[in-house]
């Protein structure tokens, strides 16, 4: 377990959990956390109404991925009813047809980036594709003036790394620095959430602040940790996603080479880069009465904390897990979660993955892969690279 927090492991965990998977579920943390890594058990707590999202009441001790202690949950560690009557309103302005809508937007970003590489021989995937494109998308979502672009992503990559459970971990001084950005970020959404009151417009934000049902509405707090969650759940998540299906398909060249003759397969080839390499690796819930997980039993209030990338190559659901087949149907994987708490974003993450890996595999001509190039991000859970260099001869128009 040590070595699953050891940045060191970042690269290729999968042996590591193969070895967990094989053991079944442990208890960790003197019996207050059980981790489990196959998929059928993972599946089934995700989806059981029994076990809860809300980590206050956890065994976990400290302040494992927990904001400081005066913010507001936000609807994702809630149960229902508050989360029902939460993810209900959201999901009012966070609807497919909002997402369809930003299809042309992201058609036009996508094409943008690679115009601004192409005069170039090489370019990081991750700062100048993989990143820019879910941090416009979503800054450009709740309205967040252009002007303040810069400053919201250098606090939201601040904020995200409050997500990883390693931090608490490898890196305790980072709290406070995290905890800073909360406050700064709060106060941000103050301001944006004020100015749209006066003055509505078509952002999501505007939408958010109008919704009204049954004289149900979001409060000011509600407001805020809505667009917290939406923009740390919408950029890190998607920009793995997209750097880990760039570097799978240059890792294996005969799946590109089918991508290009076949574009088609794209759907299949997004939800396969989910499974393959899970752009996030946890999940957590809470179990409320003594549950028997496989040989160990979790105690009341123990944290269940899934590897959701273990349970993606589970051999008990996916042949050859270690192959990466773009043909496959992976759609049983669980990078989205399932259940109450299933991904809100997932559509418009397929939809931005879909446009930036065809558009790679299309336009980006001769791609060579830079593997010394290769660094992962310290976090555990929103596990990628943070640099990613590839070579390549031009870029198509
Ligand atoms: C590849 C990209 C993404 C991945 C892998 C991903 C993954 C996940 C996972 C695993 C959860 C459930 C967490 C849990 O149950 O503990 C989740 C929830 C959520 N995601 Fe995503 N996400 C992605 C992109 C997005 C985007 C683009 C948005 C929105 C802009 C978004 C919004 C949300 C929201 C609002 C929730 C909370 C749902 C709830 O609690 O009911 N996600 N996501």
């Amino acid at each position: 377990m040590a070595r699953l927090f050891d940045p060191a492991s970042r690269p290729d965990p999968y042996p590591l959990f193969d070895a967990l998977r094989d053991n079944g579920p442990f208890l960790a943390m003197n019996g207050a956390m059980v981790v489990v890594t196959d998929h059928e058990r993972a599946s089934a707590i995700l989806r059981d109404p029994a076990v809860s999202s809300d980590r206050r009441r956890s065994l976990v001790p400290g302040t494992l991925t927990a904001p400081d202690n005066d913010a507001p949950l936000s609807f994702l560690t809630m149960d229902p009813p508050d989360h029902t009557r939460l993810r209900k309103l959201v999901s009012k302005a966070f609807t497919s047809r909002v997402a369809a809508e930003l299809e042309p937007t992201i058609r036009a970003i996508v094409a943008e980036l690679l115009a601004d590489i192409a005069d170039s021989d090489s370019f990081d995937v991750v700062s100048q594709f993989a990143y820019p494109l879910p941090v416009r998308i979503i800054t450009q979502l709740l309205g967040v003036p252009v002007a303040d672009h810069e400053w919201f992503e250098g606090c939201g990559r601040r904020v995200a790394a409050g997500l990883d459970p390693a931090v608490s971990v490898n890196a305790p001084d980072q709290l406070a620095d995290i905890h800073a950005a909360q406050r700064e970020f709060r106060e941000y959404f103050l301001g944006l959430i004020a100015d749209r009151r006066r003055t509505p417009t078509e952002d999501l934000l505007s939408k958010l602040v109008l919704i009204e049902e049954h004289g149900d509405q979001l409060t000011e707090h509600e407001l805020i940790t809505t667009c917290v969650l939406l923009l740390l759940a919408g950029h890190e998540t998607t920009a793995n996603l997209i750097t880990g299906g760039v570097l799978a398909l240059l890792r294996h060249p005969d799946q590109l080479a089918a991508l290009r003759t076949d574009p088609a397969l794209i759907s299949g080839a997004v939800e396969e880069a989910l499974r393959y390499d899970t752009p996030v690796q946890l999940a957590t819930r809470i179990v409320r009465k003594p549950t028997v997980l496989g040989e160990v039993t979790a105690p009341t209030d123990a944290m269940v904390l899934m590897f959701l990338s273990a349970a993606n190559r589970d051999p008990a659901v996916f042949d050859e897990p270690d192959r990466f087949d773009i043909t496959r149907d992976a759609r049983a994987h669980l990078s989205f979660a399932a259940g109450t708490h299933f991904c809100l974003g997932a559509g418009l993450a397929r939809m931005e993955a879909s446009i930036a890996l065809s558009a790679f595999a299309d336009r980006v001509v001769r791609p060579e892969l830079d593997e010394d190039s290769l660094r992962y991000r310290p976090h555990l859970n929103l596990r990628g690279p943070e640099r990613m260099v590839v070579g390549f001869e031009s870029v198509r128009t």
